[in-house]
């Protein structure tokens, strides 16, 4: 029987974690007291009550006003610290993580405050034994305009930042909408990954772009991929990992996508288990194994596997995968 001792003491790479969704509620009303910013509620209890959604849309309108507390390089390093101690008591070896400085930047926060303040974490992250890293990504609800010019600003960060990705609504905003973003990313050699979230409307042609015509590396959720065999076999062949957060798709559909999860195994496509918002979502990385094993009565065998495709699909060098399995 799978223990929480078990998933715990795994060793795990996190690549599907948005730092913003890391934004406890006892934390959000601390940076709040710290920085006079007035969220209408004076208790951690409160702020809990307001965690509350039931599909991507919903959740993203409790998500980006609770950023209104992240103002200065402090607190974004602050933030990054506070998950970067969880990550390291659940034994988080590896971790690529999240960050929307255009959530901060349309809000006249300075790119270099976020970017700042978070790699700075970063590098402290060292101590606590976990190799962490930033990935940086557009909001895709946001003009390419506005994603041109946020490229820019980053690529004068170049080194502190291992990739890019996308995120936000997905709603008739598919992975083309970037593709010159993504171009130019891969050219300054960035890495590529995007959002696919789980059931939307046109997420077959959503993976379809991101694959055959973006030359991503990874899907973030992307489990609708089972739909299409021809991809399936593409993402096989071509070691494209998927990164699936169990416990946050089940704020979007009735359940974790388990079936998908085990069919991919099966096939031999690199998927992997990562928390996405664990603030939001009621846990962190090891509780996301946990609950799908025990959903889905994996095996060991299959809990070790999925640990060993998120080293396996990291964005690290065949000598530093070795180190940890
Ligand atoms: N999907 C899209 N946008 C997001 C997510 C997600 O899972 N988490 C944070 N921003
Ligand atoms: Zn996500």
């Amino acid at each position: 029987n799978i223990t929480t001792k078990f998933t715990q003491g795994l060793p795990k790479a996190e690549l599907h974690l948005h730092i913003e969704g890391t934004l406890e509620p006892a934390l959000k009303l601390k940076l709040a007291q710290r920085n006079h910013v007035d969220i209408g509620q004076t208790t951690i209890a409160e702020v809990q009550k307001t965690y509350e959604y039931h599909d991507l849309a919903s959740f993203l309108a409790v998500y980006y006003p609770a950023m209104n507390v992240l103002q200065t390089e402090e607190d974004f390093y602050d933030l990054a610290m506070a998950y970067l101690h969880r990550a390291a008591a659940n034994n988080v070896r590896h971790a690529e993580i999240f960050f929307d400085p255009q959530a901060h930047t349309s809000r006249g926060i300075d790119f270099a405050t976020v970017i700042n303040g978070l790699y700075q974490a970063t590098v402290d992250a060292r101590a606590l034994n976990i190799d962490a890293h930033l990935i940086m990504c557009f909001l895709r609800d946001f003009s390419k305009e506005s994603a041109r010019k946020t490229l820019a600003e980053a690529l004068q960060y170049k080194d502190k930042i291992i990739g890019i990705g996308l995120d936000s609504d997905e709603h008739n905003n598919p992975p083309l909408k970037f593709a010159r973003q993504f171009e130019d990313a891969a050219a300054a050699g960035l890495h590529l990954t995007t959002h696919c979230d789980i059931d939307q409307k046109d997420s077959i042609e959503h993976i379809r772009q991101a694959l055959e015509i973006m030359g991503v590396e990874r899907l973030d959720h992307g489990t609708n991929i089972v739909e299409d065999p021809d991809l399936v076999a593409f993402a096989a062949k071509n070691h494209i990992g998927l990164t699936s957060c169990p416990l946050s798709n089940t704020f979007v559909t009735p359940e974790m996508k388990g079936k998908e999860v085990i069919e991919l195994l099966n096939k031999n496509v690199p998927v992997s288990i990562h928390s996405d918002d664990p603030a939001y979502f009621g846990g962190y990385i090891s509780d996301n194994y946990y609950a799908l094993a025990q959903q889905f009565n994996l095996t060991v065998e299959q809990i070790v596997q999925l640990a060993r495709n998120s080293f396996a699909t990291a964005w690290i060098s065949p000598e530093q995968k070795q180190l940890y399995f």
